[in-house]
Protein backbone atom coordinates (compact mmCIF):
# COMPACT_ATOMS: atom_id res chain seq x y z
CA UNK A 1 0.00 0.00 0.00
CA UNK A 2 1.34 3.55 -0.56
CA UNK A 3 0.22 6.28 1.61
CA UNK A 4 1.00 9.69 0.01
CA UNK A 5 0.58 13.39 1.19
CA UNK A 6 0.41 15.77 -1.65
CA UNK A 7 0.79 19.68 -2.01
CA UNK A 8 0.10 19.48 1.51
CA UNK A 9 -0.37 23.47 3.01
CA UNK A 10 -2.04 24.23 6.66
CA UNK A 11 -1.57 27.22 8.76
CA UNK A 12 -3.43 27.69 12.61
CA UNK A 13 -3.79 31.40 11.90
CA UNK A 14 -5.25 32.43 8.43
CA UNK A 15 -2.09 33.65 6.09
CA UNK A 16 0.53 31.81 8.50
CA UNK A 17 1.49 28.72 7.09
CA UNK A 18 3.40 26.20 9.14
CA UNK A 19 3.35 23.76 6.01
CA UNK A 20 3.49 24.71 2.50
CA UNK A 21 2.91 22.00 -0.90
CA UNK A 22 4.66 19.49 1.61
CA UNK A 23 4.71 16.29 -0.36
CA UNK A 24 5.27 12.93 1.60
CA UNK A 25 5.36 9.27 0.55
CA UNK A 26 5.29 6.45 2.14
CA UNK A 27 4.85 2.56 1.57
CA UNK A 28 4.02 -0.55 3.27
CA UNK A 29 6.88 -2.15 5.10
CA UNK A 30 9.29 1.10 5.02
CA UNK A 31 10.31 2.61 8.13
CA UNK A 32 11.04 6.10 7.40
CA UNK A 33 12.11 8.92 9.48
CA UNK A 34 11.33 12.61 9.65
CA UNK A 35 13.89 15.28 11.78
CA UNK A 36 13.01 18.65 11.85
CA UNK A 37 13.75 21.59 14.38
CA UNK A 38 11.41 22.17 17.18
CA UNK A 39 8.37 24.18 16.12
CA UNK A 40 8.83 23.45 12.42
CA UNK A 41 5.41 21.43 11.89
CA UNK A 42 6.31 17.84 12.23
CA UNK A 43 3.25 17.07 14.65
CA UNK A 44 1.03 19.22 12.54
CA UNK A 45 2.20 17.04 9.59
CA UNK A 46 1.43 13.75 11.54
CA UNK A 47 -1.66 14.83 12.41
CA UNK A 48 -2.50 15.91 8.70
CA UNK A 49 -1.37 12.21 7.62
CA UNK A 50 -3.89 10.14 10.67
CA UNK A 51 -6.92 12.14 10.09
CA UNK A 52 -6.66 14.43 13.37
CA UNK A 53 -6.40 17.68 11.03
CA UNK A 54 -8.86 18.07 8.78
CA UNK A 55 -8.50 22.14 7.87
CA UNK A 56 -5.59 21.58 5.05
CA UNK A 57 -5.22 22.02 1.68
CA UNK A 58 -3.77 19.31 -0.55
CA UNK A 59 -4.78 15.82 -0.24
CA UNK A 60 -4.04 12.85 1.57
CA UNK A 61 -4.66 9.29 0.11
CA UNK A 62 -3.96 5.49 0.32
CA UNK A 63 -3.66 3.66 -2.76
CA UNK A 64 -4.93 6.90 -4.66
CA UNK A 65 -7.59 7.06 -2.73
CA UNK A 66 -8.89 9.76 -0.08
CA UNK A 67 -9.30 7.94 3.64
CA UNK A 68 -13.14 8.26 5.01
CA UNK A 69 -13.37 9.80 8.02
CA UNK A 70 -15.57 8.11 10.60
CA UNK A 71 -13.99 4.72 9.82
CA UNK A 72 -11.47 2.91 11.91
CA UNK A 73 -8.65 4.80 10.54
CA UNK A 74 -5.47 2.51 8.65
CA UNK A 75 -3.11 5.46 9.32
CA UNK A 76 -2.77 5.23 13.35
CA UNK A 77 -0.81 7.76 15.09
CA UNK A 78 0.92 7.72 18.36
CA UNK A 79 1.55 10.96 20.35
CA UNK A 80 4.76 11.56 22.83
CA UNK A 81 2.44 12.08 25.52
CA UNK A 82 0.36 9.11 25.54
CA UNK A 83 -1.63 10.41 28.92
CA UNK A 84 -3.26 12.78 26.14
CA UNK A 85 -4.50 9.77 24.41
CA UNK A 86 -6.37 7.90 26.85
CA UNK A 87 -9.70 8.29 28.61
CA UNK A 88 -8.21 8.68 32.34
CA UNK A 89 -11.55 8.12 33.88
CA UNK A 90 -11.67 4.12 32.08
CA UNK A 91 -9.16 1.72 33.44
CA UNK A 92 -6.51 0.53 30.86
CA UNK A 93 -8.42 -2.90 29.74
CA UNK A 94 -11.25 -0.86 28.80
CA UNK A 95 -8.96 1.35 27.34
CA UNK A 96 -7.15 -1.45 25.70
CA UNK A 97 -10.16 -3.14 23.84
CA UNK A 98 -12.44 0.26 22.96
CA UNK A 99 -12.08 -0.56 19.48
CA UNK A 100 -11.21 -4.16 19.50
CA UNK A 101 -10.08 -7.09 21.58
CA UNK A 102 -5.58 -6.78 21.46
CA UNK A 103 -4.56 -10.12 21.60
CA UNK A 104 -2.55 -11.43 23.86
CA UNK A 105 0.11 -12.00 21.13
CA UNK A 106 0.72 -8.55 20.84
CA UNK A 107 0.06 -8.04 25.07
CA UNK A 108 2.97 -9.94 25.68
CA UNK A 109 5.33 -8.23 22.91
CA UNK A 110 5.34 -4.95 23.97
CA UNK A 111 5.40 -7.11 27.36
CA UNK A 112 2.34 -5.06 29.18
CA UNK A 113 1.80 -7.08 32.59
CA UNK A 114 -1.68 -8.75 33.59
CA UNK A 115 -1.75 -6.61 36.82
CA UNK A 116 -1.60 -3.19 34.67
CA UNK A 117 -4.71 -4.02 33.12
CA UNK A 118 -7.05 -3.27 36.12
CA UNK A 119 -5.13 0.25 36.85
CA UNK A 120 -5.58 3.50 35.57
CA UNK A 121 -3.81 5.47 33.43
CA UNK A 122 -2.33 7.64 36.41
CA UNK A 123 -1.05 4.79 37.91
CA UNK A 124 1.68 3.55 34.96
CA UNK A 125 4.38 5.07 33.57
CA UNK A 126 4.31 7.21 30.72
CA UNK A 127 6.79 4.00 29.17
CA UNK A 128 4.43 1.70 30.25
CA UNK A 129 0.98 4.14 28.78
CA UNK A 130 2.90 3.97 25.80
CA UNK A 131 3.23 0.53 25.26
CA UNK A 132 -1.23 0.16 25.66
CA UNK A 133 -1.36 3.12 23.19
CA UNK A 134 0.62 0.70 20.40
CA UNK A 135 -0.76 -2.50 21.07
CA UNK A 136 -4.00 -1.00 20.30
CA UNK A 137 -2.96 1.05 17.41
CA UNK A 138 -1.41 -2.24 15.70
CA UNK A 139 -4.76 -3.79 14.68
CA UNK A 140 -5.38 -5.92 12.02
CA UNK A 141 -6.51 -2.99 10.17
CA UNK A 142 -3.69 -0.69 10.66
CA UNK A 143 -1.64 -0.06 7.48
CA UNK A 144 0.53 3.08 8.50
CA UNK A 145 1.82 3.72 12.06
CA UNK A 146 2.70 7.50 12.69
CA UNK A 147 5.21 7.54 15.23
CA UNK A 148 5.41 11.47 16.42
CA UNK A 149 8.74 11.49 19.17
CA UNK A 150 6.60 8.17 20.79
CA UNK A 151 9.86 7.28 22.97
CA UNK A 152 11.33 10.70 24.14
CA UNK A 153 10.19 10.11 27.59
CA UNK A 154 11.90 6.58 28.49
CA UNK A 155 15.42 5.59 29.53
CA UNK A 156 17.59 4.34 26.43
CA UNK A 157 16.88 0.58 27.31
CA UNK A 158 13.49 0.82 27.12
CA UNK A 159 13.48 2.90 23.87
CA UNK A 160 15.46 0.06 22.40
CA UNK A 161 12.78 -2.61 23.98
CA UNK A 162 10.06 -0.59 22.57
CA UNK A 163 10.92 -0.52 18.76
CA UNK A 164 12.33 -3.91 18.83
CA UNK A 165 8.76 -4.86 19.50
CA UNK A 166 7.34 -2.49 17.31
CA UNK A 167 10.08 -3.26 14.24
CA UNK A 168 9.07 -6.75 14.51
CA UNK A 169 5.08 -5.92 14.64
CA UNK A 170 5.70 -4.20 11.39
CA UNK A 171 7.45 -6.39 9.75
CA UNK A 172 5.12 -9.56 10.38
CA UNK A 173 2.39 -7.12 9.61
CA UNK A 174 4.15 -5.26 6.76
CA UNK A 175 2.93 -2.32 8.28
CA UNK A 176 4.71 1.20 7.09
CA UNK A 177 6.23 3.38 9.90
CA UNK A 178 6.88 7.10 9.86
CA UNK A 179 9.58 7.94 12.83
CA UNK A 180 9.60 11.43 14.31
CA UNK A 181 12.79 12.45 16.74
CA UNK A 182 15.01 14.51 16.93
CA UNK A 183 17.49 12.26 17.78
CA UNK A 184 19.49 10.90 14.44
CA UNK A 185 21.26 8.16 16.06
CA UNK A 186 17.84 6.63 16.62
CA UNK A 187 16.34 7.48 13.29
CA UNK A 188 19.63 6.06 11.94
CA UNK A 189 19.78 2.68 14.00
CA UNK A 190 15.74 2.27 13.22
CA UNK A 191 14.87 3.92 9.65
CA UNK A 192 15.59 2.70 5.95
CA UNK A 193 15.40 6.25 4.72
CA UNK A 194 15.44 9.87 6.55
CA UNK A 195 13.56 12.71 5.70
CA UNK A 196 14.58 16.32 6.76
CA UNK A 197 11.15 18.27 7.21
CA UNK A 198 13.45 21.53 5.92
CA UNK A 199 14.06 19.80 2.55
CA UNK A 200 9.98 19.02 1.83
CA UNK A 201 8.45 22.30 3.29
CA UNK A 202 8.65 25.21 1.08
CA UNK A 203 7.43 27.78 3.80
CA UNK A 204 10.02 30.78 4.35
CA UNK A 205 9.73 31.64 8.22
N1 LIG B 1 -3.09 24.00 18.16
C1 LIG B 1 -2.24 24.95 17.78
N2 LIG B 1 -2.64 26.25 17.64
C2 LIG B 1 -1.80 27.20 17.22
N3 LIG B 1 -0.50 26.98 16.91
C3 LIG B 1 -0.05 25.73 17.05
C4 LIG B 1 -0.88 24.65 17.49
N4 LIG B 1 -0.14 23.52 17.51
C5 LIG B 1 1.09 23.86 17.11
N5 LIG B 1 1.15 25.18 16.83
C6 LIG B 1 2.32 25.90 16.30
O1 LIG B 1 2.64 25.36 15.03
C7 LIG B 1 4.07 25.24 14.89
C8 LIG B 1 4.40 23.79 14.55
O2 LIG B 1 4.08 22.99 15.66
P1 LIG B 1 4.35 21.43 15.68
O3 LIG B 1 3.82 20.92 16.98
O4 LIG B 1 3.84 20.84 14.44
O5 LIG B 1 5.95 21.41 15.65
P2 LIG B 1 6.99 20.20 15.88
O6 LIG B 1 7.91 20.22 14.71
O7 LIG B 1 6.24 18.95 16.14
O8 LIG B 1 7.79 20.65 17.18
P3 LIG B 1 8.43 19.75 18.36
O9 LIG B 1 9.69 19.17 17.79
O10 LIG B 1 8.73 20.75 19.43
O11 LIG B 1 7.43 18.72 18.77
C9 LIG B 1 4.67 25.76 16.17
O12 LIG B 1 5.06 27.09 15.95
C10 LIG B 1 3.55 25.69 17.17
O13 LIG B 1 3.66 26.72 18.13
MG1 LIG C 1 6.08 17.70 17.77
Amino acid sequence: MHLKGENLSFGYKKDHFILKDVDISLYSGEVLGLIGDSGSGKSTLCKILSGYENNYSGTVSLDGNKIPSGIYNPVQLIFQHPEKAVNPKWKMEAILNEGHVVSQDILDSFGIKKNWLNRWPNELSGGELQRFALARALGLETKFLIADEITTMVDAITQAQIWESILNMVEELNIGVLVVSHDKNLINKLCHDVLYLSDINTVNY
